[in-house]
């Protein structure tokens, strides 16, 4: 049942202009597929699969079946000193699926939890092996690891920078953004050639700087999400890959987006043939149904830190972290019936499938209009991006993004670019509707 009799009075949004919203609220009540319903009975179609989150589609029923199959036989238990048989066979399931010998899962509730939970894995790691200097992290400009302090401190969003500047942890530096608008401002499918080498800058100023011996990890999304669908040049991750092997340094994917298909593999780890030495995920593990991330571990770090207490007693805890909610039965059952689902239809495949119509949609239909200085696509996922309105950067993207949802379709916009990224059960029908209904929106905001 809908309820329609609420007031909007109570909840603080976020990261949403709230003054904004209330004078024009975008409010669903029902999704189904590819399509939401609004409060006032209108169907829009999910251009973003609901940030990034609902790769099988909306309303998928074997993952509803699981959730209330699991609610009558398991609803909760305790995360610490015990655990769940689905917490163990999802973490199984993940495991299977991730590259290499990423096989130990520490489960948490977000991203953004996922990215704190891998940098103090970070820490643990080399204190186990008596590097406990090793303090220093890398992230990149413009990365975005989530909310938390240290995916804050290691991301590079001016915004946060900002508001929270001052209270960020202290030994972070960051790789300079990966984008190049003269050169590479358009690319359909493909990495970017550069005949610049970015990783240099790595080498010859931030290691030097701070030692290598003493940095702990380099963090990086392989591709650059939330800033906008940024992709790296050709060979930088395995170039990455390198620099942190040859200094002992850690290797994180953040893989909240990247990961579970939207590239039309598992993992980006898998498309770029590069593994991390910690993967976190967030989205599309449960079809966005319920909160569930994690950080995928390989099997050096759970066996250091584990070696390093061999003479504690046994009951001394060997990593002190953990949320009250890590692994919750409800939110496993519903990442192990998604995984069957992505699995079983074959949805990586769908989505590098209808990836490439995408690309060619987007890039046939978007580039040469007014105000539009490049198309990124890559995977299930595309961006146009817009010059911004002297002195209001966003406003441009913002004012399309209102527009389209007012003509049936949910984009995302990330600074002046605006964001595709459906669910990969999408049909090439949908994909020509959204991308007509942006381009057409483009023209209107000329
Ligand atoms: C790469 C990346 N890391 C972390 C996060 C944070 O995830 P959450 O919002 O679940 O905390 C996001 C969210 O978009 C993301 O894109």
């Amino acid at each position: 049942m809908v309820n329609q009799n609420f007031s909007r009075g109570a909840q603080w949004l976020p990261f949403t202009p709230n003054r904004s919203f209330q004078k024009d609220p975008r409010v669903f009540v029902a999704a189904d597929g590819m399509f939401f319903t609004t409060q006032d009975g209108r169907k829009v179609l999910d251009g973003i699969s609901s940030l990034w989150c609902v790769g099988a589609g909306h309303n998928r029923w074997e993952i509803n079946e699981a959730i209330k199959q699991q609610l009558d036989t398991l609803d909760y238990a305790t995360a610490f000193q015990a655990s769940n048989d689905k917490a163990f066979e999802a973490a199984e399931r993940i495991a299977a699926l991730a590259p290499g010998d990423l096989n130990k899962v520490l489960f948490c509730n977000s991203g953004s939890e996922a990215a704190d939970t891998a940098l103090k894995v970070a820490l643990a790691y080399h204190r186990a092996r008596g590097e406990g200097h090793r303090t220093v992290f890398i992230g990149r400009e413009r990365a975005y690891h989530g909310v938390g302090f240290g995916g804050m401190s290691v991301g590079g969003i001016p915004a946060n920078r900002k508001a929270f500047g001052p209270a960020l942890l202290p030994r972070v530096d960051h790789l300079r953004f990966i984008h190049d608008p003269v050169d590479h401002a358009y690319y359909n499918g493909v990495e970017p050639e550069w005949d610049e080498d970015l990783l240099l800058e790595l080498e010859n100023r931030i290691l030097p700087l701070h030692d290598p011996s003493n940095i702990a990890a380099v963090i990086v999304e392989p591709v650059a999400g939330s800033a906008g669908w940024y992709v790296p040049p050709r060979g930088y991750l395995k170039r990455l890959r390198e620099i942190c092997d040859k200094h002992g340094i850690l290797l994180i994917f953040d893989e909240v987006i990247t990961g579970f298909g939207r590239l039309g593999t598992a993992f980006g780890a898998d498309y770029y043939g590069v593994v991390p030495d910690m993967l976190t995920f967030a989205k599309c593990v449960t079809n966005g149904v319920i909160p569930l991330g994690g950080v995928i571990c390989r099997d050096k770090l759970y066996d250091a830190v584990m070696d390093a207490h061999r003479d504690s007693p046994e009951h001394a805890i060997e990593f002190f972290h953990g949320y009250t909610y890590s692994g919750h039965p409800v939110a496993c059952a519903a990442a192990i019936a998604t995984l069957d689902v992505l699995r079983n239809d074959k949805l990586f495949e769908r989505a590098a499938q209808m990836g490439r119509v995408l690309g060619d949609a987007m890039h046939s239909e978007l580039k040469g209009l007014p105000h539009v200085i490049g198309v990124r696509t890559l995977g299930l996922a595309g961006a146009v991006e817009l010059a911004s309105l002297p002195g209001l950067a966003g406003k441009r993207a913002y004012d399309i993004f209102m527009d389209c949802f007012h003509q049936g379709v949910l984009v995302r916009s990330a600074g002046d670019s605006l964001v595709l990224a459906p669910a990969y059960i999408v049909e090439p029908t949908q994909i020509d509707q959204m991308v007509s209904v942006l381009g057409a929106s483009i023209r209107k905001h000329a």
